[in-house]
């Protein structure tokens, strides 16, 4: 078995991986990623698109924003429509001047890899039979499989950055996590239409029929979702059923609303689920991202929260090997649980509020349309939305230079 040394491990080349690759270099500290797909696969994969504030400003101050910055669509508000009618809410007013960006997950991707590959990082696609081991010793070993060859990294720690289905956290002993989890009765049928944007910025909405989001990726591209069955095969959801559905769940009571419509270049359905594992640290195991909790989409915070946690880490790691002070590691999962929690309540908040329950009672129903009133009328409650939605503020300084 060929074996190399380094000083973090990292399982997982998705945003969270490959950050924390990218973070650990610019402190100087080595590391190397082992992904089990291929580089166009992990390039190409559409998802998340809403980067919050902070995410912006760290991917500009750690070298990333060249290309964000051209391509990046910065929204200055989102929209919330209901009974036919549309509110808008103003972040930079309600938040001191934040914004977010429209920039797809797979940019993100493409960039980080381009940065790390020009800086000499070592990323490891397409292995199979990844396992980590001895982690609760002091000598943690990631073992994998390529091309046939089976091979050992030897390292200092090991980073589980391998999303929800990894190997990271099954991989801890049982007993050890406590998993918290909630499923939910819908999922979103999300398409890639090449099609003008409706509009300049986000459209969520409330009807009867269920839930609808109008997104983006380019001015000639748009990220369309609708609230279907977790049950639900695509299959059922020929093209000229999704446009109509989209005209009806967007349309405004003045009958003017339109959804530009287009050739559907890619269409799947995604369950909602929020998940939290509790601690996200075992030995010199470490969990970032999906790998230790999923939000259901509605409030866009899922990969942010994995941007969250691989500075967290890192400021960690750099308290480790810059001053041989372990206080930060210990700490690691206690500061980022404190973020996914309020990150979980925002998403679990979000998604009740849009989503249409049919195990609703006529209360509910009434109480639901109360609060998107209460959300869309009162500066307080928009406030809130707003300040959630650009994402909270940090506690502490990331490690950046
Ligand atoms: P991931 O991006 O999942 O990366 C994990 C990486 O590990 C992957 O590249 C995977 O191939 C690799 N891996 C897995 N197992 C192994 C193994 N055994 N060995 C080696 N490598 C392995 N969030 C939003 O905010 N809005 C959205 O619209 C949205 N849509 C989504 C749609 C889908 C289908 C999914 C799955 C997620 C979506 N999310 C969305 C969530 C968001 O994309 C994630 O929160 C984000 O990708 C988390 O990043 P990560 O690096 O932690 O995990
Ligand atoms: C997108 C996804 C989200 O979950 C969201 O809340 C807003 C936008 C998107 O993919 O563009």
């Amino acid at each position: 078995m060929a074996s190399t040394r380094t000083q973090i491990g990292i399982v997982g080349a998705g945003p969270a991986g490959l950050l924390l690759s990218h973070l650990l270099a610019r402190e100087g500290i080595e590391s190397i990623l082992v992904e089990d797909r291929s580089r166009t696969y992990v390039e190409e994969r559409i998802r998340a698109g809403v980067l919050e504030q902070g995410t912006v400003d760290i991917l500009n101050q750690t070298g990333l924003g060249e290309r964000m910055n051209r391509e990046s669509l910065i929204h200055d508000g989102i929209e919330i429509r209901f009974n036919g009618t549309g509110h808008r809410i103003d972040f930079p007013s309600l938040t001191g001047g934040k914004r977010i960006a429209v920039y797809g997950q797979h940019e993100v991707v493409k960039d980080l890899i381009a940065a790390r590959l020009a800086d000499g990082g070592v990323i490891h696609f397409e292995v199979s039979d990844v396992s980590v081991n001895d982690f609760t010793d002091t000598a943690p070993k990631i073992r994998y499989r390529k091309a046939g060859e089976g091979n050992e990294i030897a390292c200092d720690f090991i980073a589980g950055c391998d999303g929800f289905h990894g190997i990271c956290r099954p991989s801890i002993p049982e007993g050890i996590l406590t998993a918290y989890d909630r499923e939910y009765p819908f999922a979103w049928l999300g398409i890639l239409a090449e099609s003008t944007p409706a509009a300049e910025e986000l459209i969520y909405t409330h009807t009867d029929r269920g839930f609808a989001l109008l997104s983006m990726r380019s001015p000639t591209l748009s990220r369309l979702y609708l609230q279907c069955n977790p049950e639900d095969d695509i299959a059922r959801w020929p093209d000229d059923r999704i446009w109509e559905e989209l005209q009806r769940r967007t349309a405004t009571a003045d009958g003017a609303f339109r959804v530009p419509e287009g050739p559907i270049l890619q269409k799947g359905i995604t369950p909602m689920r929020s998940f939290v594992v509790e601690p996200m640290q075992h030995g010199r195991l470490y969990l970032a991202g999906d790998a230790a909790h999923i939000v259901p989409p509605t409030g866009a915070k899922g990969m942010n929260l994995a941007v969250a946690d691989v500075r967290t880490l890192t400021t960690a790691l750099v308290a480790f090997y810059k001053n041989g002070d372990v206080t930060r590691l210990g700490e690691y999962s206690a500061r980022c649980l404190r973020r996914v929690w309020k990150a979980q309540r925002f998403s679990w908040w979000m998604t009740t509020m849009l989503h249409l329950n049919r195990a609703d009672s006529p209360f509910d129903r009434r109480r639901q349309i109360a609060e998107l009133d209460y959300v869309t009328s009162s500066e307080t409650a928009m406030r809130s939305l707003a300040e959630n939605y650009v994402g909270l503020p940090f506690d502490d300084p990331v490690a950046v230079n």
